[in-house]
C-alpha cells in the first residue's frame, strides 16, 4: 500500500539518490527532505532543518507522523541522531553513536579488524609527533598518515617524500589544526579501489551493486583529495571470486564483529577496499553511504528500497534486485574545490539532458538555479556498458551552462581506456 511518509535527512547528491529511489518505492507516498537542496525540491518537500538539530528532526518526526527517517551524511550520526529517534520511538535506518565509530574513530576500525582477522593494513598509532616521526622516517615510502576522527575524507596523507610526511604529522599533530588528535600510520596497499556498500542489519548483511570513486581533484588522478569527483558501476575488476572474499572474509565478519563487541550495526556498511595481490583489504569503513558512490549505485536497483530499510530495522531477511545496466556520474564542482570556492554562479541546462542529474550543492532563487557549494552536480549516464554510460554523461555536461564549475572527463579511466 502507497502510504508511508519518510524523512531522508541530508543536503547532498547522495540523499539525492536516496530521495530517487524512495520515489520509486511502491509503498511511499510522501518523501520530506531535511534540509535538502534544489534539485531534492522536485522530488520531496524540503523542510528547514540542520543535519544536526536533531531535536527539531525528532518533534517534526512526530509531528508529520513519519514511519521512517533515513540518515544520509556521518554528522548526523555522530551527534548520536539514531539514538534519540530509538528514544522516542521512532523508526530511523542509520547506526547508533557507538556503532558509527567504525567510522568515527579510525582507532576503534583497526582495533576491531585486528581481533576479528579482517583483511587490512597494518598500522601504528601516535599521539605525539617526535614518536609519529621517528616511526614514519624507519619505514618507506608512500607513507600514509590518516588523522583519527571525522575530517571528511581530507585527513588522509599518503606521502610520498619524507618532507611531506612530516609536514603531514606536523599539521595535525603539532599545530592542532584538526583539533586535538592523534593519528594513524598505516602500510601502504598497492592496488585498485573500490567501494562495496552493505545494509548491515546485526548478523545480516545485504550487499549492493559495486562502485569505484575517485578521490582525486583533477585528471589523472592528480592534485588533492576530495569527497569525490566522479564514480561508476559495476566495477569490472571485481570478479565473482573477489567479490565473493569481499563479502565472506570482510563484510561479514565486520557485521558479526560488531554484535560480538555490543555494537550491533544497522545501517550502510561502506567498505573502501583495496584489490592486493593477497586479496581484497580494507582502508577504511564509513557508516553511512558513499558520495558520490551512491549516484550510480542506488539507481540500478530494482527492488524496493523502502522494504530494504524496513527489513534492515527489524532483522528481516530481504533480496534485492539490480539491473546490469552500467552507470557513470561525473561531477561537477565549484571552481577552487577542495579548497575556497564562490557561490551564485547561475547554471543553465541541467534539467533537459539525457543523464540523470543528481544535486550536490545547488540553490534556486527567483527562478534561477545557482551553484551554492563545493560539489555542485553529479551527472550520471546510463548504457549497456560504462563506455556507454560515459558517453551519455558527456554528452549531457556539454550542454549544461556554467561558467564556474570544472570537472574530469577520465571518471571510468581505470577500467575503459
Ligand atoms: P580514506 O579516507 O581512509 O579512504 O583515505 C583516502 C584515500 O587515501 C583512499 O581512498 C586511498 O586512495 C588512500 N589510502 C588510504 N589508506 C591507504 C593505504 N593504507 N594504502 C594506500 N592508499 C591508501
Ligand atoms: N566516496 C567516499 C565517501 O563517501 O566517503
Amino acid at each position: 500500500m502507497k502510504n508511508k511518509r519518510v524523512l531522508v535527512v541530508g543536503s547532498g547528491g547522495r540523499c539525492h539518490a536516496i530521495v530517487d529511489a524512495l520515489s520509486r518505492s511502491p509503498q511511499v507516498m510522501k518523501i520530506y527532505c531535511a534540509p535538502g537542496n534544489a534539485g531534492i525540491a522536485r522530488q520531496a518537500e524540503c523542510v528547514n532543518i540542520g543535519v544536526t538539530d536533531v531535536e527539531a528532526l525528532v518533534e517534526f518526526a512526530k509531528s508529520n507522523s513519519i514511519d521512517l527517517t533515513v540518515v544520509g551524511p556521518e554528522a548526523s550520526l555522530a551527534v548520536g541522531i539514531t539514538d534519540r529517534f530509538q528514544q522516542e520511538g521512532l523508526r530511523i535506518f542509520g547506526p547508533t553513536k557507538a556503532a558509527a565509530q567504525i567510522e568515527s574513530s579510525k582507532e576503534f576500525a583497526k582495533r576491531l579488524m585486528a581481533k576479528y582477522d579482517i583483511p587490512t593494513a597494518s598500522y601504528e598509532a601516535f599521539e605525539e609527533f617526535e614518536p609519529a616521526w621517528e616511526y614514519v622516517k624507519g619505514r618507506p615510502l608512500p607513507a600514509v598518515i590518516k588523522y583519527d576522527g571525522l575530517a571528511a575524507g581530507k585527513g588522509v596523507v599518503v606521502a610520498e617524500s619524507y618532507e611531506e610526511a612530516e609536514a603531514a604529522l606536523k599539521d595535525m599533530l603539532l599545530d592542532e589544526s584538526f583539533g586535538k588528535g592523534r593519528v594513524v600510520v598505516e602500510e601502504f596497499l598497492d592496488g585498485p579501489e573500490f567501494s562495496f556498500m552493505c545494509v548491515a542489519s546485526g548478523e545480516k548483511v545485504y550487499p549492493l551493486a559495486m562502485a569505484q570513486d575517485h578521490k582525486r581533484a583533477y585528471e589523472g588522478d592528480k592534485g588533492p583529495n576530495t569527497g569525490g569527483m566522479g564514480a561508476y558501476s559495476p566495477v569490472p575488476f571485481v570478479t565473482e571470486e573477489v567479490r565473493e572474499f569481499a563479502l565472506e572474509k570482510i563484510m561479514r565478519p565486520t557485521a558479526k564483529a560488531m554484535v560480538a563487541e555490543g555494537v550491533p550495526f544497522v545501517g550502510v556498511l561502506y567498505g573502501g577496499l583495496i584489490l592486493t595481490t593477497e586479496g581484497p583489504k580494507v582502508i577504511e569503513f564509513n557508516a553511512r553511504f558513499g558520495d558520490p558512490e551512491t549516484e550510480v549505485v542506488l539507481p540500478r536497483l530494482e527492488s524496493d528500497i523502502y522494504d530494504l530499510f524496513d527489513a534492515a530495522i527489524d532483522q528481516r531477511d530481504c533480496a534485492t534486485e539490480w539491473s546490469k545496466e552500467a552507470m557513470l556520474g561525473v561531477v561537477l564542482a565549484s571552481k577552487g574545490y577542495p579548497g575556497s570556492y564562490g557561490k551564485g554562479a547561475e547554471i543553465k541546462g541541467s534539467e533537459s539532458v539525457e543523464a540523470t542529474v543528481y544535486h550536490m550543492g545547488t540553490a534556486e532563487r527567483e527562478g534561477k538555479l545557482l551553484t551554492a557549494g563545493g560539489r555542485v552536480m553529479m551527472v550520471v549516464g546510463r548504457g549497456e556498458s560504462l563506455a556507454e554510460a560515459r558517453e551519455m554523461a558527456h554528452r549531457s555536461i556539454d550542454k549544461i551552462e556554467c561558467e564556474s564549475l570544472f570537472h574530469r572527463r577520465d571518471i571510468g579511466h581505470k577500467v575503459l581506456d
